[in-house]
């Protein structure tokens, strides 16, 4: 038999671009691909782009560029674009990168092998198609090879919110979320592969209404199905929008033992004003009501979210309203982002704002989400955690592990990479925990 061929993927963005390269992985591995770490000896390239914001999408091209040594050297090396990019610029990747060879969109990912057979010598293939065909069903089960004990299992794809700067809703298509007894059948997979925390992904998870028995399904009650799984410990979920936190959901972070104490609920801005321009549908008091209610429900639960700054219009005063929202909600993680004016989203035509007052917004709201993040984690001192293990430490017996709160934990001690044990915290570091065994 001849030698396998050897498949190189660069991933960018969230996590749903973890999960998809996986899964073209798994497929093309029924090509008679297998993956390799380094692209200097591939047979193909695979960048899993995303276009969020204008320099995620940019560093595609550049890293394009860094190719094309390695393509002039080797003729049928092939090299496809996959993601959010792929999606959105289509035939215009191969027009300003006349080397790529495939365009795949993220709702094509189960033609990979059919397109890979196609392309190369001169002959490209482009497939930027929302199908009708399940690609979850095509794509079939996921193999039986050991992993690691955490995973990505995406649920719910697609967006129907069409925030005023966002470009998920084109690049995504319209919500779309997978049948109950898909995700538990995935859910078993790995389980019996070595998985005990799962994630379950989505661009509006918790808008999931997957069909099961009886009829529609809520997130929540897909998570107390999940829930009942044998050796499936913990399961965590992002990310949620605002307006879909229903009741139920709330609940289950009281009740759900298995639902760990961590929610990513991004906001975006903490002034109505820019709240309403950004057409978010609710308010920024909405928003912190709902903290507080996710809050009885689980005291603990660390909160982290997401900000745009500079977003047109936004004046001194949408600011100063965005800061003293952070103040009140007093997150554990925080991503914050300057505003970027992205092609085809209501957004882009209106005035921007001065970029070097954005910039120095962004400073100012960093510096306060960073104190706020250090805080938090200076308060897990002295707790008792559980901590899932997942990789060796730099320090000889050095173990790595998540918290429950999502918390990097080092603890040197006798435990293994997918142990689950409690640790007592002993420090905090700026970006890590520290503990003993309990
Ligand atoms: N579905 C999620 C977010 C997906 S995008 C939600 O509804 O919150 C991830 C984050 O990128 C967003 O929360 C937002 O903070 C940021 N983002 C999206 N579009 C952006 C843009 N045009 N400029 C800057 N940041 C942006
Ligand atoms: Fe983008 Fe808004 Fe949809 Fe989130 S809810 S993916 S920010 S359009
Ligand atoms: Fe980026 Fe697409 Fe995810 S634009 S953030 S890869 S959904």
């Amino acid at each position: 038999m001849a030698d396998p061929r050897k498949l190189y993927i660069r991933t960018y963005g969230c996590q749903m671009n973890v999960y998809d390269s996986e899964r073209m992985a798994e497929a093309m591995g029924g090509a008679g691909y297998v993956e390799t770490d380094s692209p200097d000896d591939a047979d193909m390239i695979l960048l899993n782009t995303c276009h969020i914001r204008e320099k995620a999408a940019e560093k595609v091209y550049s890293e394009l560029g860094r190719f094309k040594d390695l393509k002039a050297a080797r003729p049928d090396l092939k090299i496809g674009v996959a993601g959010c990019v792929a999606q959105a610029e289509g035939e215009e990747i191969m027009r300003r990168q006349p080397m790529v060879d495939l365009v795949v969109g993220p709702q094509s990912y189960h033609r990979l092998p059919e397109m890979e057979a196609k392309a190369g010598q001169g002959s490209k293939a482009l497939d930027t198609d929302f199908p009708e065909e399940d690609k979850f069903a095509r794509l079939k089960g996921r193999g039986k090879a050991k992993r690691g004990p955490t995973a990505f299992l995406t649920v719910q794809e697609g967006c129907d919110k069409f925030c005023a700067f966002c470009v998920v809703p084109y690049t995504r298509g319209a919500e779309v979320s997978r049948p109950v007894a898909q995700v538990l059948d995935e859910a078993r997979d790995l389980v019996e592969r070595g998985v005990r925390e799962v994630t379950l992904l989505g661009q509006n998870v918790n808008a999931y209404h997957g069909d099961g028995p009886g009829g529609d399904w809520t997130l929540a009650r897909l998570i107390r199905e999940l829930a009942k799984l044998d050796g499936l410990d913990r399961i965590r979920f992002t990310t949620s929008h605002p307006n879909d936190m229903d009741d139920d959901l709330i609940a289950a972070h009281g009740d759900c033992d298995k639902l760990m104490p961590y929610l990513h609920l991004p906001v975006q801005s903490g002034s109505d004003r820019v709240l309403k321009r950004m057409a978010r549908k609710h308010t920024a008091e909405q928003y912190i009501r709902l903290i507080e209610r996710i809050r009885a429900a689980r005291p603990d639960i660390l909160i982290s979210g997401d900000f745009i700054v500079g977003f047109p219009g936004e004046t001194e005063d949408d600011f100063a309203d965005t800061m003293a929202l952070v103040e009140e909600v007093r997150y554990g993680q925080c991503y914050s982002f300057k505003y970027s004016a992205r092609p085809g989203t209501p957004a882009a035509e209106r005035e921007p704002v001065d970029p070097v007052v954005a910039s120095d917004r962004l400073t100012r709201l960093q510096a306060l989400l960073t104190r706020q993040q250090r805080e938090v984690q200076d308060a897990m001192v002295g707790k008792e955690v559980g901590v899932l293990f997942e990789r060796k430490g730099r320090l000889p017996g050095q173990m790595v592990g998540k918290s429950d709160h999502l918390h990097a934990v080092h603890v040197t001690g006798d435990v293994a990479v997918g142990d689950l044990a409690r640790v007592r915290i002993t420090e905090s570091a700026p970006n890590s925990l520290a503990g003993a065994l309990a």
